[in-house]
């Protein structure tokens, strides 16, 4: 198979960990003959620093003339007090929209090995398997007007929740379709009790589960979702929810797979490029020290192989051999739990060992 991958590293660990996913996808297309061709673009920060803009043009040209997009993340303290419109998190907004990548899926799955590096309890993690399904292109994140205004001769502010129906269908669509494939049972997240946006959300989940009558369909509010991750994480099969929501549930969620650096994440357009990137940011306080997880970004790429290019045996492939190495004891300080720990670029490593491996028979 032949097969372009836009590269956006994007600042910070961003560039680390992609570098790791870039050469995880490298052995994978050696090991199972495929070609895959990488072109980098710019984008966050680091675009500002060259071009003046967190994204310009030429990665959006990128992006839509390749088969998938494997993205670091983006910001840093550096560009954190220029005008709103040009900071990093503009350019990965503004990516988003552009290729419409409304269905950012949020797999988290807790690994065996890891169970004790929750800070959660072993019985509570063991086995939790949860797909967070976010919609992340409306919202708060995009409503206008979203300003500084004066209100009664003071400064005030306003930001706008706007959501058409079509986009909350369509996202919730995909939920029940997840479920389908998975366990069959759906949890709706919103706050109805006080939000009108919340309501249509419910009432619109309500009509589009009649279409999944395998599906079961029960509604939560954000609140309580919040603290049921905590307390039966095991009760989620697919949560969905909307933009802001589904940000603030993941990186609670991703404590039960031990780290922020083990969650990885696909957002998916209808057609045309999809987006695969780790839920965590550029981690600033870790920055350049060869320290960061790269796991989230390499669960990434697989992600990236299995929906965009249908490779199921390389994506497994992957997962699997990120499950051996952390059997075998290998940790990044973040799931180290104080002892000893290894390098990002060891981490990278001893996967693409593990990849590499010849299959015992
Ligand atoms: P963050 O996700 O960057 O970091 C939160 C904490 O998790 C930090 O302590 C960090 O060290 C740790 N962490 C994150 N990724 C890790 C990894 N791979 N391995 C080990 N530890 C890891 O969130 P933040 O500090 O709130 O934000 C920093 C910057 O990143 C901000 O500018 C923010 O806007 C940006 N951000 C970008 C994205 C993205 O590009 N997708 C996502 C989240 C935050
Ligand atoms: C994420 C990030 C982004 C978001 C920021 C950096 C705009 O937190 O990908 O989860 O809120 O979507
Ligand atoms: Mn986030």
């Amino acid at each position: 198979m032949k097969k372009t991958i836009a590269v956006l590293q994007g600042d910070g660990v961003g560039k680390e960990v992609t570098a790791g996913a870039v050469n995880v996808l490298k052995v994978i297309a050696d090991r199972f003959d495929h070609e895959f061709h990488f072109e980098y673009g710019l984008i966050g920060g680091e675009a500002i620093d060259q071009q003046g803009v967190p994204l310009p043009d030429e990665t959006i040209t990128l992006c839509k003339n390749s088969d998938a997009i494997l993205l670091g993340a983006v910001g840093g303290e550096k560009w954190n007090s220029i005008p709103r419109h040009l900071r990093p998190e503009q350019g990965l907004l503004k990516i988003r929209k552009e290729l419409d990548v409304y269905a950012n899926l949020r797999p988290v799955t807790v690994q065996g090995a890891l169970a004790d590096s929750s800070p959660l309890k072993r019985e509570y993690v063991e086995g939790v398997d949860c797909m967070i399904v976010r919609e992340l292109t409306g919202g708060l994140y995009f409503g206008r007007p979203s300003e500084r205004v004066e209100r009664d001769g003071e400064e005030a502010v306003v930001d706008t929740l706007f959501y058409k129906r079509s986009e909350i269908e369509r996202i919730l669509r995909s939920a029940f379709e997840m479920a389908q494939k998975r366990n069959g049972r759906v949890t709706s997240v919103d706050k109805a009790n006080v939000l009108e946006s919340s309501r249509l959300w419910r009432e619109v989940a309500e009509e589009v589960a009649k279409d999944y009558e395998d599906v079961k369909l029960e509604h939560m509010l954000v609140d309580a979702a919040a603290m049921q991750l905590i307390r039966n994480p095991k009760h989620f099969d697919v949560l969905v929810t909307e933009n802001l929501f589904g940000d603030i549930l993941s990186d609670e969620a991703s404590m039960l797979a031990g780290s922020l650096g083990m969650l990885p994440s696909a957002s998916l357009s209808s057609d045309g490029a999809s987006i695969y990137e780790p839920v965590h940011g550029s981690a600033p306080d870790i920055a350049g020290q060869n320290k960061a997880n790269p796991i989230a970004a390499i669960l990434s790429a697989a992600m990236l192989l299995r929906h965009s290019f249908d490779l199921h045996q390389e994506a497994d492939k992957i997962e699997d051999a990120v499950e051996s190495v952390l059997a075998q004891g290998y940790r990044t300080s973040d799931i180290a739990d104080g002892e000893e720990s290894v390098s990002t670029d060891k981490m990278v490593e001893v996967i693409i060992e593990a990849i590499q491996a010849p299959v015992a028979n």
